[in-house]
């Protein structure tokens, strides 16, 4: 790139990459012929369900689906969006006004601020959080106000400590429930606080719920099903980690009309929508039978049990998430969440996440995914005990 063309204010403005010093040391470990675990990314291991795929097959031979789509989905794709919302949650909407298809969360994630942020409104942020709540924000000059989740208030915000002058200029709060890094699901009255914070406030209350499948006890709420939610309230669904998608691309957000037509309005400008064949194979996976999902449950809640039981034989007790695919393990007295990430690395062959990576609350922890097979989780809890923790 010539030396006069410099890289605009919002990308110079992107806190530096984390993980930038563990991909480095991952090729250098990887170069010395160490077989590497990696316990890092949040990608499911097993396929998409052979009937999705199936689905796709079929549709893809449809020349009907080789033209441009419409951004706002299929009105079939939408429907079965709003019938997963009644049937999981006892929630009724409208599939014309209420739901728009997403090319996978994160770009609805990310465009919601285009839609919504002026330069200087504040945005909400959990801390530790997923990273794309606090980019999109920037992108778009807006400030973030992190809100830390602590284990000691249940990885929940303080919405109550938030000083009246943030939550004045506050245009969103970010929610994330089931809770990626932490594995925390939120209760039906942390949803009613929020949606009161967001009504006494004016402040969109934004629910990522790309997890909200993925739980070990009680299926966790939806925040639409708080009364008044739909006057202030987006939620964000991701068939990604549900059906084993995440190079599929297909989402949508459910809530508020205005919010809703928002972001579909920044999406017209900006994108052309979903390939059709994969909205009809996400109608296919929308309406699968319950014991497709029961099933994925079943694998990671066992995996889950197997990964904690032997961290914890080997100086990493942590509790077992209620909910996702993370375990979120605190580092032992005299480790840092970077220390950790690399000791695992260097001395293990095991790639995990230091926590400080999700925001500076993250600190003291350290990230494993359920991602990979229990025979390999086993292993990977074998070779910590290395490290004598
Ligand atoms: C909390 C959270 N939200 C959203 C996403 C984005 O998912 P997708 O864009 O695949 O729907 C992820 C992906 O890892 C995530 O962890």
């Amino acid at each position: 790139m010539p030396a006069s063309i410099n890289k605009a204010q919002r990308i110079q403005k992107l806190p530096p990459y984390l993980f930038a010093e563990i991909d480095r040391l991952k090729k250098e470990v990887a170069s010395r012929g160490v077989d590497i675990i990696s316990l890092g990314i949040g990608d499911p291991d097993t396929p998409t369900p052979a009937h999705v795929v199936e689905r796709l097959v079929t549709a893809a031979r449809n020349p009907a689906n080789h033209r441009y789509p419409d951004y706002e989905g299929l009105p079939a794709f939408r429907r079965a969006a709003a019938g997963w919302m009644a049937s999981r949650y006892g929630v009724t909407v409208d599939p014309d006004a209420e739901v728009v298809s997403l090319i996978g969360s994160k770009e609805g994630i990310a465009n919601l601020a285009v839609a919504f942020v002026d330069p200087d409104d504040v945005v909400l942020v959990p801390d530790p959080g997923y990273p794309v709540y606090h980019v999109g924000t920037v992108f778009n000059g807006g400030v973030t106000y992190r809100m830390p989740l602590r284990r000691e208030n249940a990885f929940l915000p303080d919405l109550a400590a938030i000083p009246a002058e943030v939550a004045r200029r506050a245009k969103i709060l970010w929610l994330c429930y089931p809770n990626n890094p932490t594995g925390a699901v939120a209760p039906k009255a942390f949803f009613e606080e929020a949606i009161r914070f967001g009504e006494r406030h004016g402040v969109i209350v934004a629910h990522d719920a790309a997890y909200a499948e993925l739980f070990y006890g009680e299926r966790p709420p939806s925040i639409l099903e708080v009364p008044g939610a739909r006057d202030v309230a987006v939620e964000f669904h991701s068939l990604s980690k549900t059906f084993n998608m995440t190079g599929w691309r297909v989402g949508f957000a459910v809530g508020n009309r205005e919010i809703v037509a928002g972001l579909g309005k920044v999406k017209t400008n900006v994108d052309s929508g979903i390939f059709q064949a994969v909205q009809e194979a996400g109608i296919a996976a929308l309406e699968s039978d319950d014991a497709v999902v029961a099933r994925l449950r079943a694998l990671y809640r066992e995996r889950r049990d197997v990964l904690v039981a032997a961290l914890a034989s080997v100086g990493l007790p942590c509790d077992p998430p209620p909910a996702t695919f993370y375990v979120w393990v605190p580092v032992p007295r005299g480790e840092t969440s970077a220390g950790l990430a690399k000791r695992c690395l260097t001395e293990a062959g095991v790639v995990v996440t230091p926590g400080n990576g999700f925001g500076d609350a993250g600190e003291g922890y350290v990230r494993l995914t359920l991602c990979s097979p229990v025979e390999r989780l086993r292993e990977a809890a074998e070779r910590l005990r290395a490290l004598r923790l």
